[in-house]
């Protein structure tokens, strides 16, 4: 399989990579498609189904999880209170909500605890949309739970392309948006990209969205900015704006299979929800006792973000020299264009015992590798390498 790279590809490939986002994107990939209001029929990101079970995998970096979790004391929490697991939760339920709503500066009571955030963005599409009127407005491409679940009980998608240096197009979103509106979607930092829109255009752009619709904006990568660079949208709740804001502790915690996510949301938002489903009370005492523990655990959260740079660093480097066009990212993945057929990279990847997703967009191939371990990095890209020469 030969990694045809022509000039121009090369060129692209080197302004992407020297000059990161802005100009350099925006002069190779063209103006933004948005003659207004704008929403594609189309979707323009497909996840290509592979057959992922059949491989024995030496470094498994298909979905975003984190290598360096549980932390030393959330593996503490879980073994003390594995014991207890005859009990109920209840009060543990209490405190976690207390603690998140410092963190996130809210009351507790604007606080719903999920096992994992999936069932919280899925249940809130449900419940908007469970008479399957209406529409949701997000951006393409995007991390598609909210919208499938949104879609999948009738709602339609008004999908707004990404602009050229694949953040939001704001304005194109707000456009967008109508009557029939119930719901628009921010994914921030964005999955699959890894690329982050604005934050004060973004804190603008809600601040006016949410006076037609509530405003979901998924922040579950938000974690792995350098703490100077992250800019919540909580601090909009505590001003009494109409948005639901989603965290998870399977990133930057590296508790994906301990299950723990929560919304914030104003009171009467919480409520609505809560009337329908109590999703705060389907969590394991382990699992709470450790979401506990890891928020307190600073010296792990510090050490996870610093290693998810290193590998990143890594993995740029290696793009740079093999001439890979890539997005920079703010997430603890790298997006990247495939100069290859899809289908055979993923053969020839998984058949190297190396996991990693493909994704379609605007029918073009490109992957997502997410960060693990420096061993599992070192075994990424000489297998990419091998694949792309081959
Ligand atoms: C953007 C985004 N939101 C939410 C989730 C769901 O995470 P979880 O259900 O593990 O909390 C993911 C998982 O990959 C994600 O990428």
């Amino acid at each position: 399989m030969k990694a045809k790279l022509n000039r121009r590809d090369w060129l692209r490939s080197s302004l992407l990579a020297t000059g990161g986002l802005g100009l350099g994107m925006a002069s190779v990939y063209g103006a933004t498609p948005n003659a207004k209001p704008f929403w594609l029929n189309k979707p323009r990101v497909m996840v290509k189904p592979f057959a992922y079970d059949k491989y024995n995998l030496k470094a498994k970096l298909n979905a975003n999880e984190n290598k360096f979790g549980p932390s030393k004391l959330a593996l503490e929490a879980i073994t003390e209170s594995a014991s207890i697991g005859n009990l109920y939760a209840h009060y543990d339920v209490i405190k976690l909500r207390e603690m998140l709503a410092e963190k996130e500066g809210v009351k507790p009571e604007q606080i719903i605890l999920g096992p994992g955030s999936t069932d919280l963005l899925e249940k809130t599409a449900v419940i908007t949309f469970r008479d399957g009127k209406g529409n949701i407005v997000s951006a393409d491409p995007t991390y598609m739970s909210v919208v499938r679940s949104a879609k999948r009980v009738g709602a339609t998608w008004k999908n707004i392309p990404c602009k050229t240096d694949w953040s939001h197009d704001l304005e194109g979103m707000m456009d967008a948006i109508d009557d029939e509106t119930r719901l628009i979607y921010i994914c921030n930092p964005n999955n699959p990209t890894g690329a982050i829109t604005d934050g004060k255009a973004l804190w603008d752009f809600c601040a006016k969205a949410s006076e037609k619709a509530p405003v979901f904006v998924d922040e579950a990568y938000l974690d792995f900015m350098e703490e100077k660079d992250q800019k919540s949208m909580v601090g909009l709740i505590a001003e009494g704006k109409d948005i639901i804001l989603a965290r998870t502790f399977s990133k930057i915690h590296g508790m994906a299979g301990l299950r723990v996510g929560y919304l914030v949301a104003k009171e009467e938002r919480v409520e609505s929800i809560n009337n329908i489903l109590r999703s705060s009370y389907n969590l394991s005492i382990t699992s709470l006792r450790a979401a506990m523990a890891s928020i307190k655990d600073e010296e792990y959260l510090k050490m996870s973000r610093a290693k998810n740079l290193e590998a990143k660093g890594f993995v740029y480097e290696a793009f740079k020299e093999m001439g890979v066009e890539y997005i920079p990212s703010s997430t603890s993945f790298i997006f990247f264009k495939l100069p290859v057929e899809g289908e055979a990279y993923m053969k020839s990847m998984y058949g190297q015992g190396v996991g990693v997703r493909l994704f379609d967009i605007d029918d073009e191939p490109w992957g997502r590798v997410s960060m693990g371990t420096m061993e599992e990095m070192e075994l990424f890209v000489p297998a990419l390498k091998k694949t792309f020469e081959a």
